[in-house]
């Protein structure tokens, strides 16, 4: 009698779902490694993930660290990218990414967030009909002049599957007409949209231990019998205007003197160009003269949980910092005007100041008097990975 192969068997033999994620600048690579735990410790025979490096971070200390020490995979293409203008950066990344998604055809192109990198990415998919997955959707600072808030409307609106961190979020996009109802299977026009709880908090919880274990930033700085602020400056509204970058290095060394503690400052790139070249010498001078105010290198991800779990207060105008922050339940006095992230100010643990000399010292004067409490579980209860490759796998 003859043997046939048996077609049950063949039935339940399952397709990946092959899915290309686009990363290029530091929060989207750390963002990243939440999903690609997800995908390799559950969906593993549902997904295959595909990962685009388009190079918009480059140095060592802003990119190939967090691969290393968070275990994300190599990156299967890097497009190599690098600074430039706004122009001549997004225009590159989408025609590299356009050349990537012809030859690899996934089902969707997984994005995060609102840099040059996101919209580069969800413009050249959704133009050639591949579905758009946002992580991190809904976020809106009402200012336009903010680069970030140009992509993130942008890319919103390109995209099939939007993942909401957010409340907020969540009424946001309900204004701008998204319907919150959700179809079985989602499109570009009838996209489905859901409030998932924020990556990063994924992140928080599951590199925090790993950061006890191997951080060895405290000892090495001398900081574990001391109280400091942790301080982070990048956005180009503080940057590039020499008045606001002042301002605010005006306001830190008034910070030392008043508090007499120490200012921990890992300088994005960005930050230590413009120091050199738009602050006058005589004040660069006085700032090098202050050794209470320590600018270091960028911190990989488990040594800057370690500062933010130990420092007093936190000082910052990154939406990904001013977060951590409420996670560790620690003061943040926020140089921005505005902020997409409003209910870690409405849950008065955060103060914005924008660039402004008094306004930041007395924010941290407040903030300082206060026992912080917060409630951790508005963004989510750490499983919005597992949560996104779920719907990633049947709503697409
Ligand atoms: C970008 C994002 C911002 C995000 C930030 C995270 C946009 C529009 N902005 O801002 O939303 O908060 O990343 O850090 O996408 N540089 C280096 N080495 C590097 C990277 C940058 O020297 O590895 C310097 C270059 O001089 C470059 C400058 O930093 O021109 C700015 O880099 P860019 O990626 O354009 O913007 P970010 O300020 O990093
Ligand atoms: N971060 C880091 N090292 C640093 C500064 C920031 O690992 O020296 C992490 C930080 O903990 C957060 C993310 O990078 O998870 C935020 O990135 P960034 O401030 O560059 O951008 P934003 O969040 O403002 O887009």
């Amino acid at each position: 009698m003859a043997i046939l192969a048996s077609p049950m068997k063949a039935s339940y033999k399952m397709t990946k779902k092959k899915i290309l994620t686009v990363i290029g600048a530091r929060p989207q690579i750390i963002k990243a490694a939440a999903l690609s735990r997800a995908i390799s410790s559950q969906f593993n025979d549902q997904l295959e993930e595909i990962l685009v490096h388009t190079g918009q971070h480059y140095d060592n200390n802003m990119s190939a660290v967090f691969f290393e020490e968070l275990g994300i995979p190599k990156p299967h293409y890097n497009l190599a990218v690098g600074s430039g203008s706004h122009g001549q950066m997004t225009a590159a990344m989408l025609s590299g990414i356009e050349t990537i998604l012809i030859k690899e055809k996934p089902c969707a192109v997984v994005i995060y967030g609102d840099t040059n990198s996101t919209i580069a990415a969800a413009l050249a998919a959704a133009k050639i009909h591949i579905p758009v997955v946002h992580i991190e959707a809904g976020l809106r600072s009402f200012h336009k002049a903010m680069p970030e808030e140009i992509n993130r409307i942008a890319a919103d609106h390109m995209s099939t599957l939007l993942f909401v961190p957010t409340q907020a979020g969540i009424a946001n996009l309900s204004k701008e007409g998204f319907e919150l109802n959700h179809k079985t299977k989602a499109t570009i026009d009838a996209p489905n949209v859901y409030h998932c709880g924020d990556v990063m908090y994924d992140n928080t919880l599951y590199f925090a231990q790993l950061s006890d274990q191997k951080s060895r930033i405290l000892a090495a700085l001398e900081l574990q019998h001391t109280a400091f602020v942790l301080c982070t400056i990048h956005r180009d509204s503080n940057t590039d205007d020499p008045v606001a970058l002042e301002s605010i290095f005006r306001a830190l060394l008034a910070l030392v003197e008043q508090t007499n503690m120490r200012v921990i400052l890992p300088l994005h790139p960005r930050t230590r160009g413009k120091i050199q070249t738009l602050l006058n010498p005589d004040f660069q001078a006085k700032l090098s003269a202050e050794s209470r105010i320590q600018l270091i290198e960028p911190a990989g991800f488990l040594d800057m949980i370690a500062l933010e779990k130990n420092a007093r207060m936190i000082v910052t105008d990154s939406g990904g910092v001013q977060k951590e922050a409420y996670f560790f339940a620690k003061p943040c006095v926020i140089l921005r005007e505005q902020t997409e992230w409003v209910e870690v100010v409405q849950a008065g643990a955060a103060i914005l100041t924008g660039a402004h000399t008094e306004k930041i010292l007395s924010a941290a004067q407040q903030l300082l008097a206060l026992e912080i409490e917060t409630d951790p579980a508005i963004f989510g209860d750490g499983n919005a990975a597992s949560f996104i490759c779920q719907k990633i796998c049947t709503d697409i």
